[in-house]
């Protein structure tokens, strides 16, 4: 019998990895995640790539007094504007790397070691450790270091490598599993009025396993890096109202039941928050009957939260108060009635969609583009009628 020896060695290629590491190094080992993650919103959050977001910030008060708040969440890589903002100096962005390829980072989200709460906003705690990022696998849920390794027979070949050469790996943080990994940034805003402007407004009873992982980061084709041929990684691109909303179609169920008066559309949202979160957009229904070949639209449906004060909507610094919500909550059936009767043969096509930016809203802030104020679809279903 052959007696054959095998040496483990343990190694570590590269040194610290900075805070700031450009999302472009990961890249090189994850090119498709890298792909999705370059046309996502959170690599777009900052002035430079979101048109909504300079709007805003050009009109708040904080602006003139050169303080970019929003830098926590938008682009919490920007050690340069965090620092300033810390030592109340002018804190403005500028266009440089960060700002235009690097908003919310790779590097940025595997080191949120935990989320504190707190009524204003939460807060991200992050790791200290220089090499170590957090990731979920649940084979591996058990393991807090994972390093490189290589592992060689008695004649010096490689056999095994197993890890990144690049970082060790921590698979034990169960924010990385629950989602709660989220909601540093995710979970709630106040403004100065101690007015909450925007909220996840979970539904605290749903024991759903899906979180915010599985519905906005779903499996799907291709490895997670070209180390491993992996058959499937978690989608990076992070779909919502504006990238890819189709993909979370599935999460909305549209039905139709025939009345005496007419008929009602009942939409189920089977998210664990309000369909629609950012106060800038409004939802909407758009129902079609086509009959005999003619189509005529019916008057359409919208979901909406409006802030203001003193009764008139405003921006968000200036509410205090909610004037309207009629948004579809977490796992609500919404029952929309139309007063039109239907005939044998008719069809009905029903399209859940929603505005990225409130038309209105979209005036006050001088910004035209259709593909922003336009009706974006999330869902469509077409409804025959039998008799
Ligand atoms: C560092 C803060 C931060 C963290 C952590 C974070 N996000 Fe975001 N996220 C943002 C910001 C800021 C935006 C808005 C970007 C914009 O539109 O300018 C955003 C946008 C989104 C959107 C909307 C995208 C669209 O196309 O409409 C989704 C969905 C989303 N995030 C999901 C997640 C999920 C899931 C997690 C956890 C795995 C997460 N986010 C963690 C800051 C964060
Ligand atoms: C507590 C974290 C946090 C802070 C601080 C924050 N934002 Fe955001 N912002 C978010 C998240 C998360 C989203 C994505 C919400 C969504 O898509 O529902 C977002 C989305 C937006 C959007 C909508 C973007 C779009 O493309 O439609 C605007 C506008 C915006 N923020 C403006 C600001 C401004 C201006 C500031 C600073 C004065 C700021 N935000 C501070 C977390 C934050
Ligand atoms: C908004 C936060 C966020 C950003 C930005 C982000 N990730 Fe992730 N990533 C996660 C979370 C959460 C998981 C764990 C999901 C799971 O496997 O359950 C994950 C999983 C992974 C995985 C392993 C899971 C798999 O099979 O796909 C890799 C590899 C990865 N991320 C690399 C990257 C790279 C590279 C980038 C930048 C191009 C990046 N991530 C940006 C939150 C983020
Ligand atoms: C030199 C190549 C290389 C670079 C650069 C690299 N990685 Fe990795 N990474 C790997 C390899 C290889 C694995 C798989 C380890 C394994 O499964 O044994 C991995 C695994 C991961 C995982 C865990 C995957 C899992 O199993 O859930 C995450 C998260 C991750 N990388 C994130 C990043 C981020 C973020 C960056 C950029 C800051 C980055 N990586 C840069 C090679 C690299
Ligand atoms: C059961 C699936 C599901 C879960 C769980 C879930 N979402 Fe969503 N999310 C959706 C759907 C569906 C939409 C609506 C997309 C649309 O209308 O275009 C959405 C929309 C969003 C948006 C965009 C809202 C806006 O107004 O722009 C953000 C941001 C978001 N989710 C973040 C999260 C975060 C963070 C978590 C975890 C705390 C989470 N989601 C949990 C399904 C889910």
């Amino acid at each position: 019998m052959k007696l054959i020896l095998f040496f483990l060695f343990s190694i570590s290629l590269f040194g610290a990895i900075k805070d700031t590491e450009p999302s472009s190094t990961c890249k090189t080992c994850h090119p498709i995640i890298y792909t999705e993650y370059h046309d996502s919103m959170h690599r777009k959050a900052s002035i430079y790539n979101d048109k909504i977001h300079r709007a805003v910030w050009n009109k708040h008060p904080l602006s003139k007094k050169k303080k970019y708040v929003c830098a926590v969440c938008h682009t919490p890589t920007d050690k340069r504007v965090l620092k300033s903002l810390k030592e109340a100096k002018p804190a403005l962005p500028e266009k440089d790397a960060i700002q235009t390829q690097d908003a919310v980072t790779c590097i940025y989200c595997h080191k949120i070691k935990d989320v504190q709460i707190h009524a204003k906003r939460n807060i991200n705690i992050m790791s200290k450790k220089t090499k170590v990022l957090y990731s979920a696998r649940e084979s591996q849920k058990d393991n807090s270091d994972v390093s490189y390794k290589i592992q060689t027979n008695f004649l010096g070949l490689v056999t095994k490598k197993s890890g990144s050469p690049f970082h060790d790996i921590d698979f034990t943080n169960k924010n990385f599993y629950n989602g709660k990994m989220c909601i540093g940034c995710h979970s709630h805003k106040q403004n100065s009025h101690e007015f909450t402007v925007c909220k996840m407004d979970m539904d605290k009873k749903i024991k759903s396993k899906d979180n915010c992982i599985s519905c906005h980061m779903p499996m799907v084709q291709g490895s997670f890096t070209t180390a491993v041929d992996s058959k499937t990684h978690r989608y990076h691109g992070f779909a919502g109202t504006i990238h890819k909303p189709q993909m979370l179609a599935k999460y909305v169920d549209i039905s139709l039941d025939k009345t005496d008066s007419g008929f009602d559309i009942e939409i189920k949202n089977r998210a664990t928050h309000q369909l629609l979160l950012h106060p800038l957009r409004v939802g909407e229904l758009r129902v079609d009957i086509i009959r005999s070949g003619k189509t005529t639209a019916l008057k359409s449906a919208k979901f909406m939260r409006i802030i203001g004060k003193d009764k008139k909507p405003s921006m968000p610094w200036v509410a205090d108060s909610v004037l309207k919500d009629n948004h579809i909550k977490a796992n609500e059936t919404r029952k929309i009635h139309f007063n039109k009767k239907l005939q044998k043969d008719d069809v009905v096509e029903v399209r859940l969609g929603h505005h990225i930016l409130n038309p209105k809203a979209g005036k006050k802030l001088g910004i035209k583009d259709s593909a922003l104020t336009g009706f974006t679809l999330l869902k469509k279903e077409r409804f025959k009628i039998k008799e």
